[in-house]
């Protein structure tokens, strides 16, 4: 075994960076492959990228970096209603560099965002 002087700390957040980094990376090869039509391919990657989610969302649990629910509902609905502005800035800049797919996903990925805001919100109402 290699000797580190990494703290368990730094091997977590070292640990969450990269698999946080395979999930877009595998859901992102296996649209690809979705694409040429390799099935069986898309579906391979994407259960890979379920268990790195998993490994990551794990490693942060156990970092202790979630703290209280409401709180992180909380943080989590700004960010969701920011991001709403955020996708249809990016909407603008694409259109007007003439990407029209890209532009096209900015604003439907503007409208999940909504959703997810709304999604939260409901949480709050319900259980908070
Ligand atoms: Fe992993
Ligand atoms: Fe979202």
């Amino acid at each position: 075994m290699t000797e580190t002087t990494a703290t368990t700390e730094e091997c977590m957040a070292n640990e969450i960076k990269g698999e946080t980094w395979e999930v877009i990376q595998y859901l992102a090869m296996a649209l690809k492959a979705d694409n040429e039509g390799k099935t069986e391919v898309a579906q391979t990657l994407r259960s890979i990228a379920m268990d790195e989610a998993g490994h990551g969302s794990r490693f942060k649990y156990l970092a202790g970096k979630i703290g209280d629910l409401k709180g992180e509902i909380e943080k989590m609905l700004a960010g969701e209603k920011e991001a709403v502005d955020g996708k249809h800035e990016g909407m603008k800049v694409a259109d007007a560099d003439g990407k029209k797919e890209v532009a096209s996903f900015f604003d439907t990925a503007a409208h999940d965002e909504a959703r997810h805001a709304a999604m939260l919100q409901n949480l709050l109402d319900r259980y908070f």
